[in-house]
């Protein structure tokens, strides 16, 4: 199948440039980019060098893997990440994820920036995800189903892992860390929402809403890998502010955000 030759060829290219074998997998999201800086012996390979591999467009998102350790954890974190909006197929942006399982990597953390629609979160929070609704983006898995990754119809009654939330709410409540909780919404963007949207995401049930995410968690529990998520609340979403949005000032919120992110991860990691 062709969507296993890409994968392939492109774990060829990876896996002859990688030093270790990586047990976590983590994927930064816009602004928090500053956590490879706690990586000890760190190497990369920049997303262009690699065949097939979709290159991201937007500023503030750098394009490489980053391999390195966090005590005993050994990491491979991507700094940045396409998007649907940037025109790839949702097989093209989950790519990534299954290149990182391929290496190795049982365990996702998958990070965001986001809007903030629950009316308790204030810009600068960092949220945990418990669950997602990923029904106004195609699904990752469409097409013909790669069996040697996972199932055609697989259960998503569980995404987030229940043992990954409780050791982010250790680490929160160790560093006193004010960690929220919610669901997170994924529309297709570039645009940010109207207000109607963001009122009926609320009515739907969502906390945050964002471009990124629930379709790699999707992939990821495709192939049974143990999933976290966590949302930098970068801003208010549409309408429940006044101002109106743009893409600096959510990137100015997760640099504000980044040392309590950092933390966490970190702290994370030194705990699984
Ligand atoms: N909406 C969608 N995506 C976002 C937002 C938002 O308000 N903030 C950061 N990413």
């Amino acid at each position: 199948m062709e969507s296993m030759k890409i994968l392939e060829e492109a774990y060829a290219y990876v896996s002859s440039r990688m030093t270790q074998k990586p047990d976590v997998a983590l994927v930064l999201g816009s602004g928090l980019g500053g956590f490879t800086s706690r990586l000890s012996d760190s190497t990369y390979i920049d997303y262009k060098d690699i065949p097939g591999f979709p290159v991201s467009t937007v500023s503030g998102h750098n394009g490489r893997f980053v391999f390195g350790s966090i005590g005993n954890t050994s990491l491979v974190v991507m700094e940045g990440r396409v998007h649907y909006y940037e025109g790839y197929s949702m097989e093209q942006v989950i790519l990534p994820i299954r290149l990182m399982h391929r290496m190795g990597a049982d365990t996702l953390i998958l990070t965001n920036a986001a809007g903030g629609i629950n009316s308790s979160f204030e810009p600068g929070d960092l949220m945990l995800l418990t669950d997602q609704i990923a029904s106004f983006v195609p699904s990752p898995l469409r097409g013909p189903n790669a069996e040697s990754l996972g199932t055609r119809f697989p259960d998503m009654s569980r995404i987030y892992d229940e043992r990954l939330i409780q050791v982010m709410e250790g680490v929160a409540l160790k560093f006193n860390i004010n960690l929220k909780h919610g669901v997170y919404l994924q529309t297709q963007g570039p645009n940010y929402e109207s207000p109607a949207e963001i009122k009926m995401f609320k009515l739907l049930g969502a906390d945050a809403v964002g471009m990124s995410t629930a379709v790699e968690a999707i992939a990821a529990r495709h192939m049974g890998m143990r999933v976290a998520g966590v949302s930098c609340i970068t801003n208010m979403a549409s309408g429940l502010s006044d101002r109106p949005l743009n893409h600096i000032e959510v990137k100015d919120a997760a640099d504000k955000a980044s040392a309590r992110f950092t933390t966490l991860i970190e702290n994370f990691c030194l705990s699984i």
